[in-house]
């Protein structure tokens, strides 16, 4: 007898801002897993902003989401049947099989993760793909030394509320923007950032002047637009900019920055990034990460969302500015 499982479907492709018209919850029956297969619920699913490219059928690092087939991305859950040794039932692992609340697989496919070591959902937070963003962007790409001054744009989020505390760790001066009231006290009572502003109370570049009088070293970017141009006058010269994500445009294209050649004069280094293209560094990373986490020193902050029928306006949120979540947002399916 199969297995019921529902899943989210991509329906239709947005231009501009999408909506939940574009997302369908469908019932359906699995097939029992065959030999070196498994039978996995899923725990918590993992909604991400690089997602909104995905609705769009255009080439890029990742593959488009395919109309009318369930959606992909991060997931951990717990194999409930087994036709594979090496995977009893029981066993928790990582795939990239989300917007779902079961699936099968073939067992080579799925990560094994040690639910001892960290609640299941940190596997897709702080010790997963957004903790692996915040380390590679600031020591790999901006190469982060120990007392700089760093700038991160929405720092109260996934990966920004990681740049936080890692740059903290390491004896920087660190100032964040965020988009609400709630994320500012977030960022100066429970992280200890050193200046926290909200990036639509003023103008960015009076809050950098004022937190940082002598410049910004190591600018990590979320976001883009604004707050790009505006870290872009307020570097110091040989500063660094870890360009991590320009949200602020993934609806609709923003300009800019119109300031650019500030880079000339002050010598900048920008470089953009890709995660995945440093996964071989994941076991240096938990090293780092896993003890942090154990002695309390990195927070795992999350905000959970129940059932997988509320993920895609999770998701969609996401890509608001001020949206409610802080820290890593995650669904969670059973
Ligand atoms: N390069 C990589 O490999 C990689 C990997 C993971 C993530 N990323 C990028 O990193 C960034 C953060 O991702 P995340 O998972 O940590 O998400 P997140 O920060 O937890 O959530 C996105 C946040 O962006 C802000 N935002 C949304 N629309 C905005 C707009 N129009 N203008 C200004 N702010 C806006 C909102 O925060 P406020 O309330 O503060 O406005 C929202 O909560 C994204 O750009 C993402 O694409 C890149």
């Amino acid at each position: 007898m199969g297995y019921k499982s529902r899943e989210i479907r991509l329906v239709s492709r947005p231009k501009g801002e999408p909506g939940t018209e574009c997302f369908d919850l469908i019932e359906k029956e699995l097939p029992d897993p065959q030999a070196g297969q498994v039978l996995v619920r899923n725990q918590f699913i993992s909604v991400d902003p690089y997602m909104r490219g995905r609705m769009n059928d255009v080439k890029s690092y990742v593959p488009p989401f395919q109309l009318n087939e369930a959606m992909t991305g991060g997931a951990v859950g717990t194999v409930i049947k087994s036709a594979e040794p090496t995977l009893p039932e029981g066993t928790a692992v990582l795939s990239m099989y989300g917007w779902r609340e079961a699936y099968v697989s073939p067992a080579n496919g799925l990560q094994v993760v040690d639910g001892t070591k960290a609640p299941l959902s940190a596997y897709l937070g702080v010790l997963g793909v957004t903790g692996m963003t915040a380390w590679v962007g600031l020591f790999g790409i901006a190469s982060l030394r120990d007392g700089e001054t760093v700038f991160v744009s929405g720092g109260a989020g996934a990966v920004g509320s990681i740049v936080c505390q890692l740059a903290r760790m390491h004896g920087c001066k660190v100032l964040a923007s965020a988009g609400s009231a709630d994320k500012v006290s977030f960022l100066k009572d429970q992280l200890k950032v050193d200046y926290v502003f909200d990036y639509r109370d003023g103008e960015p570049l009076d809050h950098l002047k004022a937190g940082a009088p002598d410049g910004i070293d190591v600018f990590f970017d979320n976001i883009g637009g604004p707050q790009l141009e505006a870290a872009l006058w307020h570097m110091r010269n040989f500063g660094r900019m870890a360009l991590c994500g320009a949200i602020a445009g993934y609806n609709t294209p923003v300009p800019g920055p119109r300031n650019l050649a500030m880079a000339i004069a002050r010598r900048l280094t920008l470089r953009g990034f890709i995660v995945s293209d440093h996964y071989s560094e994941l076991p240096t990373f938990l090293k780092e990460a896993v003890p942090a986490l154990q002695q309390g020193k990195l927070l795992n902050q999350e905000t959970v969302v129940n059932g997988l029928e509320n993920a895609p306006t999770a998701f969609l949120g996401l890509l608001k500015p001020g949206d409610a979540h802080i820290g890593k947002l995650v669904i969670k399916v059973s």
